[in-house]
């Protein structure tokens, strides 16, 4: 475990925001978990890879930093292997490690930000993926009974961008490993649209992990903005789901307005269209602005403070609001 005091956090969030801790803990092991809530108070905050997160204050007390390492092999068969991966290894190192060894499953969710820990909490998912079709279990620390448990796919119950640690077990647990199935034999998944489509240009004869890899790399590239450039959270707020009914509705006023079926009756509408017919799409205000590829990003252009991005957030909700009676949320965890 290190200890540092009055650490800028600004190169451990995504989004590149300068907030100051009080002090950063950074974690290496389950020993340094245990060590950690044995001798100090509760921490103000837990990092992973900051990629989903919008500072917008110093943090007094303790900012936890799990950098636990490692992509161990627990069970290997003829046509699946199951790893043990800590929460500090990057995600998009494990999934180029995966695709390397030829294990399939996480290959849509490729150049995701983040850390494998973090990866669960808001139930990462992209292309026609999401991290619970992969997932077989993990292993927390549960701060107020202090122990480490495990949770399997139904105990963490996974939704969109949910999980049961953003919700009942928020600052309650602290996700020190995963278990991913992964698999020798995989069935590819090309059903989003936008892959089948990148994969065409690119011209691959044969479907492969690798070449959907690459095609959701170069996709993810031409849309995002890479956060080294620019500094972002990813999507800032979550696609809503409505009514099919209101949905209908909303077509007939805004016939180019996109929706996705989502569960009996309800419609996932993409909130990145309505921000953009909003008229936000490309909008700078200064040092932050929206995303010009993206309407659903919102963006540091460099030395942006975090309580202007949130301003513009909740500016861009209510906008939402007033033109579609629809209410955003959120995607970002707001500190
Ligand atoms: N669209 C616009 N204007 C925009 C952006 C999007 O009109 O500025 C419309 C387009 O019609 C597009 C549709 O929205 O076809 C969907 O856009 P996209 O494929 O980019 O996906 P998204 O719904 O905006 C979600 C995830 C992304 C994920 C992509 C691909 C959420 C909140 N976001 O975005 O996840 O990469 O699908 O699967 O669900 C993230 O969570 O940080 C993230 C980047």
């Amino acid at each position: 475990m290190i200890i540092e005091d009055q650490v800028d956090l600004t190169p451990f969030n995504t989004f590149g925001l300068s907030a100051i801790a009080e002090r950063l803990v950074r974690i290496r092991t389950q020993e340094d978990l245990l060590a950690y809530f044995q001798d100090f108070k509760t921490p103000s905050l837990v990092l992973g890879g900051g990629s989903n997160l919008l500072l917008t204050k110093d943090i007094s007390g303790d900012v936890l930093r799990l950098e636990i390492p490692g992509i161990d092999i627990i069970d290997d068969s003829e046509d699946s292997v199951l790893l043990e991966v800590g929460a500090g290894v990057v995600w998009h190192e494990f999934v180029l490690h995966c695709i390397a060894q030829g294990w399939g499953g996480v290959e849509n969710l490729s150049l995701i930000p983040g850390s494998v820990g973090a990866a669960p909490m808001q139930n990462i998912g992209a292309y026609g993926v999401d991290l619970s079709s992969v997932f077989d279990s993990l292993t927390a620390y549960l701060i107020a009974d202090e122990v480490f448990e495990d949770f399997n796919n139904e105990a963490c119950r996974f939704g969109y961008r949910e999980s049961i640690f953003k919700k009942e077990l928020r600052d309650k647990a602290v996700i020190s490993s995963v278990r991913f199935r992964l698999q020798k034999h995989p069935t590819l998944n090309t059903s989003y649209g936008a892959i089948e489509a990148q994969l065409d240009s690119m011209g691959f004869a044969d479907l492969s992990i690798k070449a959907i890899s690459d095609a959701v790399i170069a996709i993810r590239r031409s849309k995002l903005p890479d956060p080294e450039e620019i500094g972002n959270s990813g999507s800032f707020f979550k696609n809503p789901v409505i009514d099919q009914l209101e949905f209908e509705r909303l077509q007939r006023e805004f016939p180019g307005i996109v929706g996705y079926p989502a569960g009996s009756r309800l419609v996932k509408v993409a909130a990145g269209w309505l921000i953009e017919k909003a008229g936000y799409k490309g909008k700078s205000f200064g040092n932050y602005g929206v995303h010009a590829n993206q309407a659903l990003v919102l963006v540091n252009h460099g030395g942006a403070k975090g309580s202007d991005v949130f301003n513009l957030s909740e500016e861009i909700i209510h906008t939402i609001d007033e033109l579609f009676e629809i209410r955003l949320e959120r995607e970002v965890n707001v500190i």
